[in-house]
């Protein structure tokens, strides 16, 4: 499979060592509107680079992209490649309207090519530990989830695009709330039904900084979500209640199980759990193009943009927003 990379951002590189370390997968080009960024990316792997993405797709560079530009930009990219005939794995968030997911859907369907959404937290080793924790049924039934990440959405601190709604769909929520979002559904194991959201607008941003969400699963779990900007020190934390005890996972550290006063640690970090998530993540997209299953449904990363959108609103009214609570939540 050749593949190709739209967009030279902050993990391009790790999606392009990922293709070149997979059997049966080649980085075949990269492209970006700066020319300089694509070249850095392409290099090693001595891929053509391009700056026009859709003159990539009309020169039959590739059988299938990695859609990594900023969020509103994906559904016109998705579209193109779903036009040539071309497979994508689009990064996270899938779009910044309902109607974009649904028209990129829509579209890959009648092509009859893949669409996989970068849900990177399915791939992420100490998440995997947590799903393997809750599988073994020592701890019992998920009670309840709290899910806590710092950020820094300080104007300057990131590309001007992420401050521009237009262009980002939002701030904190969207970008980094989407993972929240999707790693607390998949291991509460039911979408959402309701959401209740607040925002902080500091440092002068046009888009929110900060913010908590409190959702109910249709399965009756709890969950809570604390996305702070710019604070005395990095967090990436989910914690899981649960029947018999609780599990918790950093990826600085690792995951830790403790049931009955008793701690254990089921998962240590190593340096290349981040390069492993990103090359299962392409390995598990390239054998959903042979035919598999993908693990994460595109339903799913929808389901995390409606809560997201949900989520605004809720914090715009000051009033809860309830949900239809059908999407499906991958296993
Ligand atoms: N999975 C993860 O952990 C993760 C981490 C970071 C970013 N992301 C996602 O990756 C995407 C990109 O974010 P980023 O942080 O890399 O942003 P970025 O601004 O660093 O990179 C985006 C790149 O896209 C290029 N670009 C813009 N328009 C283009 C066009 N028309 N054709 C070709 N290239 C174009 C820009 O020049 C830029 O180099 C977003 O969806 C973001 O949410 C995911």
């Amino acid at each position: 499979m050749r593949l190709g990379i739209i967009g030279a951002g902050a993990v391009a590189p790790l999606h392009a060592h990922g293709t070149a370390v997979l059997d049966g997968m080649e980085l075949a080009a990269v492209c970006d509107l700066k020319i300089e960024v694509a070249a850095a990316v392409a290099a090693p792997w001595g891929a053509a680079v391009y700056t026009d993405y859709r003159r990539m797709l009309a020169d039959r560079a590739v059988d299938a992209v990695v859609i990594n530009t900023p969020h509103s930009l994906h559904k016109d990219m998705v579209l193109a490649a779903a036009a040539h005939g071309v497979h994508v794995l689009v990064e996270k968030p899938m779009a910044t309207t309902l109607a974009d997911c649904d028209a990129m859907e829509a579209a890959c369907a009648e092509a009859g090519v893949v669409l996989v959404v970068g849900m990177i937290q399915h791939f992420m080793a100490e998440k995997l530990a947590i799903r393997s924790a809750l599988e073994t049924g020592e701890l019992g039934r998920v009670l309840m989830i709290h899910d806590y990440r710092s950020t820094d959405y300080r104007p300057g601190t990131r590309p001007d695009w992420f401050f521009d709604p237009a262009i980002s769909g939002g701030g904190a929520f969207i970008n980094i709330g989407a993972h929240c979002l999707d790693r607390s559904l998949w291991l509460g194991g039911a979408p959402a039904v309701r959401i209740a959201a607040r925002t902080l607008n500091r440092f002068g941003a046009p888009v929110e900084t900060d913010g908590t969400m409190e959702l109910e699963l249709a399965n009756g779990v709890p969950l809570r979500i604390t996305i702070v900007s710019d604070a005395p020190r990095h967090i990436d934390e989910i914690l899981v209640v649960c029947e018999n005890g609780t599990v918790t996972a950093d990826p600085r550290t690792g995951t830790f199980v403790k049931i009955d006063g008793h701690l254990t640690q089921v998962h240590a970090r190593s340096s290349g759990d981040i390069q492993d998530a990103f090359t299962a993540q392409l390995a598990d997209f390239a054998a959903a193009v042979r035919g598999a299953n993908p693990s994460v449904d595109a339903a799913h990363a929808r389901h995390v943009v409606e809560l997201v959108l949900a989520a605004y609103e809720s914090a715009g009214t000051g009033t809860a927003v309830e949900l239809v609570g059908t999407a499906a939540v991958p296993g």
